[in-house]
């Protein structure tokens, strides 16, 4: 229980690895507001969840939705110890197809809600507090058809630098998870059925040198270590967990 006595704020708490994290950091003792844009699914996920975990339903392109977000969290809270900034979206982006709303829509969710989501709770963060952003493996790779997400990764891989720069003199620490591929519903297909959606794991998973697609508590680990003291001299880092995909 590392971290009883913190208040945390996932984005994005409502599916797959903001799920995993938000779960894992309250099993640890923090208070945890999860975000997401369907109140359905965080409906059902503060249900199942712990009593330490409450929904605000925020979409992270709005500046009015964060600033309501804050204010939620500052009256049920008072202040924050950590921020996973998780929300994000990934399509396909072929060079010669690509069109202009699929470019505002990946760049709007995955590099705007991260900025403008830290700018938001910047003023409830307590000195010492950790920041942890989610970036991708694909931040490092040329990987054909994925140049928008790739870039939208890469702009979130630097602002933990920048943040971090911008944010010391209050001690507070930004880092990056950069997951490899994670099976989590943000690769499944809207009518894709149970089987389609193991077959399309398997086929990722022989890329992999582990020979699987990674799960999200495999992800939410990592972020309780950033979360924690454990991390206490990294900052402006990136950990990627990705099954060796982008080192082997
Ligand atoms: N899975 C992977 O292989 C992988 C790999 C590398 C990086 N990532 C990153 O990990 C993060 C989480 O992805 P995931 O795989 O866990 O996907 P997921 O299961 O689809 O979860 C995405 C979460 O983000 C929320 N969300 C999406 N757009 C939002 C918006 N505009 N405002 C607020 N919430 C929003 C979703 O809720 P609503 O739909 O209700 O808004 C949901 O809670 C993303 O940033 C993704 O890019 C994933």
């Amino acid at each position: 229980m590392v971290l009883v006595g913190k208040n945390a704020l996932v984005t994005g708490g409502s599916s797959g690895i903001g799920l995993a994290a938000a779960r894992l950091l309250a099993d640890n003792g923090a208070r945890v507001a999860i975000t997401g844009r369907s109140p359905a699914k965080l409906a059902s996920v503060v249900a199942e969840l712990s009593e330490n975990v409450t929904g605000i339903q925020t979409d992270v392109t709005s500046l009015t939705d964060l600033a309501k977000m804050r204010a939620t969290i500052e009256q049920a809270f008072g202040s924050l110890d950590i921020v996973f900034a998780n929300a994000g979206v990934a399509f396909g982006t072929p060079l010669a197809t690509t069109e202009e709303a699929t470019y505002h829509r990946i760049i709007d969710a995955n590099v705007k809600g991260v900025f403008f989501t830290v700018q938001a709770v910047l003023p409830l963060l307590r000195d010492g507090a950790s920041i942890i952003l989610n970036t991708s493996w694909l931040n490092q790779v040329g990987t054909p058809g994925r140049a928008i997400l790739s870039a939208s990764k890469a702009a979130v891989r630097s602002f933990a630098r920048t943040m971090s720069a911008e944010l010391l003199d209050r001690r507070i620490r930004v880092n990056a998870v950069s997951p490899g591929s994670i099976q989590t519903p943000i690769h499944r297909g809207n009518n894709e059925t149970e089987e389609e959606f193991r077959a399309y794991a398997e086929r990722i998973g022989t890329r992999v040198p582990l020979g699987r697609m990674g799960k999200p508590e495999e992800i939410a680990a990592a972020v309780l270590f950033l979360a924690s003291d454990a991390s206490s001299y990294m900052l402006g880092a990136e950990m990627v967990i990705d099954g060796g995909r982008s080192e082997l």
